[in-house]
């Protein structure tokens, strides 16, 4: 679904991806950790366009979005195809990002009648088996306001789902969540895992990706320290970076 490689990305003088290649297949959840600074939202942000790469290639869903050859700067492809390989993707951000002047159901089908056109009409229904899906049916009306962080977060996944992307990207969904709300938003997305759905997580929860993960990433200074599946990366990290790093978490 992913293919990401040799990604390298600078601000100025700091370099802040060098060099990160990763593979994300159908239906696999992974996710990634590392310390602050370690590249990872950075990384997060380049797949979906939201910043652009110096260097590498990314391909999502077996289309080319940029490439680049030997130590040449990456070209993108055009406009039109970077907005449709964008709209296979969608994001959830640690700080919600909702509407405020919207209602928790306005806020999901914003995007698919101002993005796919689509009409107000045609689209609630599904916003509302959304907003069941999630747990909020009984919100549908309320403003964002209102709502707890867990609730507004797990706003934000229905309206990333109403887009019907085939991947969703998460940046630390249930960090700005108080810790009996993180709960409700994992099991939304354990749920989401367990249906399938192609996932690529940065998270410091380390319990989620040890459940859920199929794949665990380590990131630090702007490379993939070590990778594997949840299970024998927890147990038998093999890096000593690692070692440090899952020491001072747990
Ligand atoms: N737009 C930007 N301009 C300049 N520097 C940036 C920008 N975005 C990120 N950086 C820098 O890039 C580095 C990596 O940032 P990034 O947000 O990717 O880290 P992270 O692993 O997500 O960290 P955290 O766990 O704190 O979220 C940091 O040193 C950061 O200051
Ligand atoms: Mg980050």
């Amino acid at each position: 679904m992913i293919s990401a490689q040799g990604i390298h990305k600078s601000f100025g003088h700091v370099s802040v991806l060098r060099g990160v290649s990763l593979e994300l297949a159908r239906g696999e959840v992974v996710a990634i950790i590392g310390p602050s600074g370690s590249g990872k939202s950075t990384f997060l942000r380049c797949l979906n366009h939201l910043e652009t790469i110096d260097r590498g290639n990314i391909t999502i869903e077996g289309e080319v979005l940029a490439s680049s050859e030997g130590e040449a700067k990456a070209q993108y492809v055009g406009d039109a195809e970077i907005r449709k390989i964008g709209r296979k993707m969608g994001m959830v951000f640690q700080s919600f990002n909702l509407f405020p002047h919207l209602t928790v159901l306005e806020n999901i089908i914003e995007a698919p009648v101002i993005v796919k056109g689509l009409k107000r009409e045609a689209i609630i229904p599904k916003a509302e088996a959304l907003l069941a899906k999630v747990g909020l049916a009984a919100k549908r009306d309320a403003y964002p306001n209102h709502l707890s962080g867990g609730q507004k977060q797990r706003v934000a996944i229905a309206r990333a789902l109403a887009m019907e992307p085939d991947i969703l990207l998460f940046d630390e969904p249930t960090s700005a969540l108080d810790p009996e709300l993180t709960g409700e938003v994992l099991r939304t997305m354990r749920e989401l895992a367990e249906e399938h759905m192609t996932m690529l997580v940065v998270t410091h929860e380390m319990g989620f990706a040890r459940e859920v993960a199929n794949r665990v990433v380590f990131m630090d200074g702007g490379h993939i320290v070590e990778q594997g599946p949840a299970e024998s990366f927890f147990a038998a990290p093999q890096q000593e970076r690692t070692k440090a790093f899952l020491q001072n978490m747990l």
